[in-house]
């Protein structure tokens, strides 16, 4: 007997299942949603030198330079800690953005008290556009907040000893 088909099915199906499937249409508008209505508070993307930088600076409760809010690769791997499902993350984000508040947020307490709690911003927003910018969110990052946190205290550590090494 010929095993060779059946086990291509079976593997093929399994990938089939697995691979991500993103809805193009709804991620590009979700993106011009980010654009329009998050970007000015939110940069899309902090490295992890930028990352590293605004750590210090919290750390020694001084507020992070030249952003009003925390970047949004790091909000959504925050948020994916919490809820790692795409439905619940995305639930989150709509309910976030429509009723903020410090009690329901997931963010570090720092991000709080240097930018205050986001305004009501998706007030007003129509639903369908709520629901592509969290997809979006939801699928324009794969970072993972503990895997960043690890490199940024190896970086911090790095400089720190650089800075003993100099002395
Ligand atoms: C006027 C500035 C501003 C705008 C515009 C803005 N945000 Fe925010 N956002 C913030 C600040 C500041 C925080 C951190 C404090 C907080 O969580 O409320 C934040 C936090 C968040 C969080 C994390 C919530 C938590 O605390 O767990 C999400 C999600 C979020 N923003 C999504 C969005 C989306 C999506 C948009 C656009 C539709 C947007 N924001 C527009 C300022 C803004």
């Amino acid at each position: 007997m010929n095993i060779i088909k059946p086990l291509t099915l079976l593997f093929g199906s399994i990938l089939f299942t697995f691979a991500e499937e993103i809805d193009e249409t709804l991620f590009k508008r979700g993106y011009e949603v980010y654009k329009n209505n998050c970007s000015i508070c939110h940069i899309e993307k902090a490295t992890l030198r930028d990352f590293s930088q605004a750590r210090l600076n919290v750390l020694s409760g001084r507020r992070p330079e030249n952003i009003d809010a925390p970047p949004m690769n790091l909000v959504s791997a925050r948020i994916k800690e919490f809820f790692p499902n795409e439905p619940e993350f995305i639930e989150f984000v709509k309910d976030y953005i429509t009723n903020p508040s410090k009690d329901k947020g997931v963010c570090k307490p720092a991000a709080y008290s240097f930018f205050g709690v986001m305004p009501p911003i998706g007030q007003g927003m129509p639903e369908a556009d709520k629901e592509a910018v969290a997809y979006w969110m939801y699928h324009r990052y794969s970072e993972n907040w503990q895997e960043m946190f690890r490199e940024v205290k190896k970086l911090q550590n790095l400089r720190k000893l650089k800075r003993v090494e100099a002395e």
